[in-house]
């Protein structure tokens, strides 16, 4: 299995770092790219960068060039994890800046499974409407919103409660 990880400049690179790490623990093969805010944010919250995973085929977000800008690459699915209101915006416009938003522009055009993890609060009616337009293109929104009912004891039980829906979804 093949799987696509986009990190943007959102709050919560932790729940990036989470599913790499528990992608590479089920054997994945994993294709990561990583918008220029989205290193910036990693390394404030995290403290860690992409050659921290080494496990991971990093491309850059400026190689229009790279396996992943293609249709003929089709991985099984793409996360978008944490997804800013941005990238959000870009992707359900059809608007490929970056190579993170043409990767899931392909995905969506593929038919692929394109997961996308958003994390913003409160929203505007323009980032809700992205959403739903996501959702009527095919894409799973599956929004940073952790369940309480397991009793969680840590940061980490927090993030892997998404990082568990995030997998559900890509399994
Ligand atoms: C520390 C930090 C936290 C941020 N958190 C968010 C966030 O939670 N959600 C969001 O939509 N944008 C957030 N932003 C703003 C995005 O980084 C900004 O919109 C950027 O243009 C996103 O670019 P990208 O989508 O290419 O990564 C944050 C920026 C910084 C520096």
């Amino acid at each position: 299995m093949r799987v696509i990880v986009g990190i943007t400049g959102a709050s919560g690179s932790i729940y990036a770092v989470s599913l790499l790490r528990a992608l590479f623990n089920h054997g994945i093969e994993i294709y990561g790219v990583c918008s220029s805010i989205g290193k910036e944010v990693m390394q404030t919250e995290c403290g860690v960068g992409l050659s921290d995973f080494p496990f991971v085929n990093w491309n850059a977000a400026d190689d229009m060039s790279a396996p992943i800008a293609s249709g003929a690459s089709c991985a099984d699915s793409m996360v978008i994890v944490p997804c800013s209101m941005n990238t959000l915006s870009c992707v359900a416009s059809g608007i490929s800046n970056n190579l993170l938003q043409r990767a899931a522009a392909v995905m969506l055009k593929e038919s692929r499974k394109l997961i996308i993890v958003p994390r913003e609060t409160p929203l505007s009616i323009i980032q809700i409407e992205s959403m739903l337009k996501l959702a009527n293109a095919g894409a799973i929104i599956l929004p940073t919103m952790p369940g309480f009912y397991k009793n969680p004891q840590s940061i980490q039980d927090i993030v892997n409660f998404i990082v568990e829906k995030i997998l559900t979804q890509i399994m």
